[in-house]
């Protein structure tokens, strides 16, 4: 991943919480004035058809949110990392719309004694979807804080009851250039890949999202389905998913593939464990102006006393 000085980011402040709040109730009021319109046709609203930015119908608000102000939704859906979409932070939003979302499937295999398929509408009716407001915190120092709209990995892992050889999770990008032009070009190995120890999959801050801002995902960000893994570096939060995969051994991750010196397996944020061409001890917010004051970047990303247990003896120098 290039580091880019982002010029294109205006110096917006991020959204105080309240004018988010008060947003929150507008879409509260028209996601129910969505669903007296659906009962007309019989559709009772579920989110058959969703698309980018309407509103996910009752989202419930999580214990695990940070309560710091969510960045801005223009910067968090036009400063992006989805190479599929151009390699350019700018590219995702305008090639956004190549990328059609429905009809849309995750194939769940492997490891698993019920292999099987979930369409994305399947998805969004039977997981109750929570806000999780998480910092994403990217490995090249950057960092916004998103209130994304999911629920827990672990929740749709286990309709597949992953048998006692599932050690790991692999999960894989679509795979399709005329829809994602980026994969016209070898600029990474297709379709991004990653992975999770199983420990981190079930994990309960571990989310697959649907939604941010009380709304569907904009391609943008991964739409329909995408991790996110708030303790580690945001490239292991994959977007776009249509499959996942039970192993008994540790899969192929895309960037620790293509450079596996910078980029580790593990990928925990952590300011003790400097990528080779930069520190990761502080970030800038996006959003914050380009003069703001950079922050501290904490161990696990604020999240050691709910995840630092899990590597319990394990060198994290080594295992970065
Ligand atoms: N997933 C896919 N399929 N392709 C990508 O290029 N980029 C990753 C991750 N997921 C990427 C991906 C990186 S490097 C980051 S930092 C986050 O997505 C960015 O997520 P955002 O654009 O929603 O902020």
């Amino acid at each position: 991943m290039l580091i880019k000085r982002p010029s294109d980011i205006p110096a917006s402040e991020v959204t105080p919480r309240a004018v988010y709040l008060r947003r929150r109730e507008f879409l509260r009021a028209a996601a129910l004035a969505g669903v007296g319109a659906a009962m007309g046709t019989g559709s009772l609203g579920t989110a058959s058809a969703a698309r980018a930015g309407e509103p996910i119908p009752n989202v419930r608000p999580s214990r695990f949110s940070t309560d710091e102000p969510p960045t801005d939704v223009d910067d968090i859906t036009s400063y992006n990392n989805f190479y599929e979409l151009g390699t350019d932070k700018s590219d995702p939003k305008r090639n956004a719309d190549q990328l059609e979302t429905r009809p849309w499937q995750v194939v769940v295999e492997g490891e698993c004694e019920a292999p099987g398929v979930m369409g994305i509408e399947d998805v969004l009716r039977d997981f109750p979807q929570e806000e999780r407001i998480y910092r994403l915190r990217c490995v090249e120092a950057w960092a916004m804080v998103v209130p994304w709209v999911g629920f827990p990995l672990g929740d749709l892992l286990k309709r597949f009851k992953p048998t006692s050889n599932a050690r790991y999770v692999a999960f894989e990008t679509l795979y399709d250039p005329t829809m994602l032009p980026g994969q016209r070009r070898g600029v990474l190995d297709w379709p991004y890949r990653e992975g999770l120890r199983m420990d981190e999959a079930m994990h309960p801050l571990t989310i697959l999202a649907t939604g941010l801002y009380g709304e569907i995902l904009p391609n943008q960000n991964g739409a329909p389905l995408r991790l996110v893994v708030p303790w580690k570096y945001g490239f292991k939060s994959i977007k776009s998913i249509v499959r996942i995969r039970f192993t008994r051994d540790e899969p192929p991750a895309t960037w620790n593939m293509m450079q596996p010196n910078e980029y580790g397996f593990y990928a925990n944020v952590n300011p003790e464990v400097d990528h080779p061409r930069w520190s990761q001890k502080s970030h800038r917010m996006i959003g914050a102006g380009l003069f703001a004051r950079k922050r501290p970047t904490l161990k696990f990303n604020g999240y050691g006393e709910q995840v630092a247990s899990l590597y319990a003896g394990m060198d994290l120098a080594k295992f970065y």
